[in-house]
């Protein structure tokens, strides 16, 4: 097992720069996650890391070896495909043996390591099909067999979930979790999809247009997002924006707008200060809509009316949609036993101090 290191990694094709000097220390044993946007350089990433695309500057190593010129095969690494790539003509028992047949591993060593790696995975009724015979779960299943079997240095993972049914990819994002954390090997996982990151990741890093926005535990990057991009990116539903000006009151700093003014919280008022006179962005986790303000105290509490356009019963929670005067399409995730209906007038309270605020022009987080 190793831990994986980027120093400046960059790849440009021409002018256009796809990973744009990346640094990363991915620890033994680490789950890191790779997300953001389609474009944004996670795929080009990963296969730098495998050895599929060559670097353009930078440095990559494994463990301590500086990995740049060796090949794919010599860096002990598994990759495992979005589409499974497994070899059609074999069965699974040969699928999952070719890696060990090529090296002339010994047959009952073969034999021992796939009962083994197929009693992990739930596939072991099924050696003797062929790929085409198996459901996408379990052809993913092999796939994740296949590079198991190898005990490589790490594992790098490119969207493997994504071809399968929503409630497969929920049970596979277990398995893969829990396979992980059992056989401890490092392992970097590429997804466009928040709720995987955020879910399997010991460590998310989100990328935008090749760069590297915020490195750092799922947890802290949902409550300390670096930028509007991040802040706007992790979490479901998104968190709601809407600018305003600062303005000094009565001894205080307020955020206005249209539909709104809000007392900022002792605890931001230091930050943004400085910056009365400005506009700012804010930015509204949906659970951090009230539809009752008592819990909050009056000198953070904030109220402004609202029209309900769009209900969204999920059972366990109910979504509303509303719009502000700028425009803004805001969301509410609020409990399941209020009775509402779009073009019904509601009353929304905000603690204040769960508030994030961003820089205007920059759109970097000020708190
Ligand atoms: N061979 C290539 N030639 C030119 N541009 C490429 C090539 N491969 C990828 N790109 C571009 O690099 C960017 C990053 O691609 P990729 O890493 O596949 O993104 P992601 O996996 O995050 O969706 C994209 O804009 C893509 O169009
Ligand atoms: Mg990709």
């Amino acid at each position: 097992m190793a831990s994986v290191t980027l120093e400046n990694v960059t790849k440009k094709y021409g002018n256009f720069v796809a990973v744009d000097s990346i640094n990363l220390e991915i620890k033994d044993h680490e789950f890191v996650v790779l997300v953001g946007p389609s474009g944004c350089g996670k795929t080009t990433t990963l296969r730098m890391i495998a050895g599929l695309i060559e670097l353009s500057s930078g440095n990559i190593y494994i463990g301590d070896r500086l990995v740049n010129d060796l090949q794919p095969k010599d860096r002990d690494i598994a990759m495992v495909f979005q589409n499974y790539a497994l070899y059609p003509h074999m069965t699974v028992y040969e699928n999952l043996s070719f890696s060990l047949r090529l090296k002339k591993t010994d047959k009952s060593l073969i034999d021992a390591r796939i009962k083994e790696v197929s009693q992990i995975l739930g596939i072991e009724s099924f050696l003797k099909r062929k790929p085409a015979e198996l459901s996408g779960g379990q052809q993913q299943r092999v796939a994740l067999g296949r590079a198991i079997i190898r005990e490589p240095q790490v594992f790098l993972m490119d969207e493997p979930l994504s071809n399968l049914d929503a409630k497969l990819r929920v049970q596979m994002r277990t398995e893969i979790s829990r396979l992980q954390k059992r056989l401890k090997i490092t392992t970097v996982y590429v997804t466009h999809d928040q709720t995987e990151a955020m879910t399997m990741a010991d460590r998310i890093v989100v990328m935008k247009d090749g760069i590297v926005q915020q490195c750092d535990t799922p947890l802290s990057i949902y409550q300390r997002p670096v930028n509007k991009f991040v802040a706007g990116f992790i979490g479901s539903p998104p968190m709601n924006f809407t600018d305003g000006l600062l303005l000094e009151e009565d001894n205080r700093v307020w955020f206005v707008n249209d539909d709104m003014k809000l007392p900022v919280s002792q605890k931001h008022t230091g930050k943004l200060r400085p910056l009365v006179g400005r506009h700012v962005t804010i930015g509204i986790r949906p659970d951090m809509f009230l539809l009752n303000g008592e819990g909050v105290a009056p000198g953070i509490r904030g109220s402004f009316r609202v029209e309900i356009d769009v209900v969204e019963p999920l059972g366990a929670e109910i979504l509303i949609y509303f719009k502000l005067k700028d425009g803004a399409t805001q969301v509410a995730k609020i409990p399941p036993h209020y009775a509402v209906k779009p073009g019904d007038y509601l009353d929304i309270f905000v603690d204040t101090s769960t508030l994030h605020y961003f820089n205007f022009e920059t759109e970097e987080a000020v708190i």
